[in-house]
This record gives C-alpha cells, sequence and structure tokens, in this order.
C-alpha cells in the first residue's frame, strides 16, 4: 500500500515538474502564457529544435547556418539600390541589421580605408550612420569588441538575448535603413507581425532590404520542382506570392527582383514606407520545420 502511494506521489510530482518545464519552455520561447494541460502547438518541438541551431557553436553549427557575411555579401544578396542608399547615410542618420550573426558587415562598414575589406565592400559606402546589429544569439567576436571600444560613442551597437518582436519602439528608435540577410525575415513563426514591427521601425521615406530563399517568384519563372521552404497560401489553400503578400500592405512601395537562376528561387526585395499609417494583412501560421532557414507555411486571414 506504501509503495503504490509513494510511486502515486512520485508520478504526481513528475508531472508537476514536466508541466513546470513547459511552461518555462513555453516562456523562453516568447510564445506567451500557455496552460501546461492545453495541448502543446504542433510544431513547438521544431521551434525547440530551432533554439539549438541559434545556440549551436563550433563544430556544432549546422553548416548552412552563415553567420559571417561581409558587406561585398550583402551587396550581392540584397536588392541593387542598397549600396547607394547605405552610402547617403549621414552621420546623424541610423542603419539596423535584423539578424546579424557577427555583425561582419557593420565591421566592413566602419572598416579603416586602408583595410582590405574596404577596397570589397559597398562602392561610397564608408562608416558614418550609426550602425546596430540584432541577433537572437551573442556572436560577438574578438574584432567586433575592439572596433566598438576603439570606436566609441555608440557608433555601432550589438544586441542580442532576444527577438526583433521582444523590443520595444522607444528601445530601438527609428533608422533610415533595415536590412536583413537570411535573419528574421527567412526565420520568424510569424512574418505578419515581423514585417509590421520593421515597417514600425522605419522613418517614413526609409527602407527594409532583404530577400528570401525558395519561394514562388513574383515573374513566376521558379522551377516547379522547387522544395519551397517559404510558403503562402490564401484562405482557399491557394498559393500567394510574399511579393503579392507584401503589396496589400498600406503606406509602403514594395519593389521584387525574382532570382529565378540562383540555386534556389529567390525573391530580392526592397520596401519604402512612404506614410506611416502602416497596415500589414495578417497571416497564421499552419507549418514550422526547423532548418537553416526552416520550412515554413502560413495562410492569409481573410
Ligand atoms: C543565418 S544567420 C545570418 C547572419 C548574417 N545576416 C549573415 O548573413 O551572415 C541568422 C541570424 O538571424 C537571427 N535571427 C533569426 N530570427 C530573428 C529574429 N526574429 N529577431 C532577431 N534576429 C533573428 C539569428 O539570431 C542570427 O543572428
Amino acid at each position: 500500500m506504501r509503495s503504490v502511494k509513494s510511486s502515486v506521489q512520485g508520478w504526481k510530482t513528475a508531472a508537476a515538474c514536466l508541466a513546470v518545464v513547459i511552461v518555462i519552455v513555453v516562456q523562453a520561447l516568447g510564445l506567451g502564457a500557455v496552460w501546461p494541460q492545453e495541448p502543446a502547438q504542433p510544431w513547438i518541438e521544431e521551434i525547440a529544435k530551432q533554439e539549438k541551431i541559434y545556440r549551436s557553436r563550433g563544430a556544432d553549427v549546422p553548416s548552412g547556418y552563415v553567420t559571417g557575411r561581409a558587406l561585398s555579401d550583402y551587396a550581392e544578396l540584397l536588392p541593387s539600390g542598397f549600396c547607394d542608399a547605405l552610402g547617403r547615410l549621414g552621420s546623424s542618420d541610423r542603419w539596423l541589421d535584423i539578424g546579424a550573426g557577427d555583425g561582419q558587415a557593420i565591421l566592413d562598414y566602419y572598416a579603416p580605408e586602408d583595410d582590405a575589406a574596404s577596397a570589397e565592400k559597398c562602392a561610397w559606402s564608408w562608416g558614418k550612420a550609426c550602425a546596430v546589429a540584432m541577433s537572437i544569439e551573442d556572436r560577438r567576436t574578438d574584432k567586433w569588441q575592439h572596433q566598438a571600444a576603439s570606436l566609441g560613442d555608440d557608433r555601432i551597437r550589438y544586441l542580442s538575448g532576444k527577438r526583433l518582436r521582444d523590443y520595444s519602439g522607444e528601445e530601438l528608435g527609428k533608422f533610415q535603413i533595415i536590412t536583413d540577410v537570411y535573419g528574421g525575415f527567412s526565420y520568424t513563426e510569424d512574418l505578419s507581425q515581423f514585417m509590421e514591427k520593421v515597417l514600425g521601425l522605419l522613418e517614413t521615406g526609409g527602407v527594409f532590404y532583404t530577400l528570401v530563399q525558395s519561394v514562388h517568384l513574383e515573374n513566376g519563372k521558379d522551377n516547379p520542382n522547387t522544395r519551397y521552404l517559404t510558403e503562402l497560401v490564401d484562405a482557399a489553400g491557394r498559393d500567394v506570392k510574399v511579393c503579392s503578400w507584401l503589396k496589400k500592405t498600406a503606406c509602403v512601395k514594395v519593389g521584387c527582383e525574382s532570382k529565378s537562376d540562383w540555386d534556389t528561387p529567390t525573391e530580392l526585395i526592397n520596401i519604402r514606407k512612404v506614410c506611416s499609417d502602416v497596415s500589414v494583412p495578417r497571416m497564421k501560421l499552419l507549418k514550422y520545420e526547423a532548418g537553416n532557414p526552416p520550412g515554413r507555411r502560413f495562410q492569409l486571414e481573410p
């Protein structure tokens, strides 16, 4: 009798611990308050796997998870016009790089003119604007620490430990340019909320430059055998192109450059904010599969 009672007691303790662990994991993932007795979201395990990718270090970093792209890589990957826009920024302007990884692009922007990186970086752009690197995980290198210390005066800042959605507008301030190279735009579980946040941080007249791979292209020239990574569907389940969705946003002008001849069909996207009353059409998440980048399926809300 005693042993049955104690095993029941042990089971209850284990169940209570498991419930606490679930709550802690859910809260750590920023998914808000969920009661332990509620069924877990079907993709919660995938999001936990994704966290492992963010936290990976050294040999554990998966091969496709690249975190050290140079400014010259940004120049090749982002829509045409990015380098010119960066070069036009003045000392009172601000650039936010969401999903900055090591922050190498910002280091190159501030590289001394006689540095090798300087010859390769975007033509005409050299460090004038204040630059903010944002990454979920802290991937600052010694090089970053040295350059930040020598520049002083908060010219370059590195924010980590949270996702874009967890920062308030007051904390971050406004930006003339926001970039995202295989960062939050490719990784978030809530693309509408992510876009709304980005546009809220842009000054009117400011531009968001990004790209997204393995998608249905605006020019329709993607190979139909593609293994699509980011898929959007309407309420009836029909495919929607990322650019068509973005173009439904109020107060923006969207430009898309479809790259059907890249390894995977990739859309280069620039979004200029033209007035302040931004409103992004909502979508809900239908599928999330951890990866670099993850596989995602969203459905436009009617
Ligand atoms: C594959 S790395 C890309 C790093 C860099 N842009 C490059 O090209 O080398 C992805 C980066 O996006 C960041 N990231 C993903 N989702 C994010 C979010 N919602 N908010 C902020 N950073 C995010 C990760 O923490 C990481 O720094």
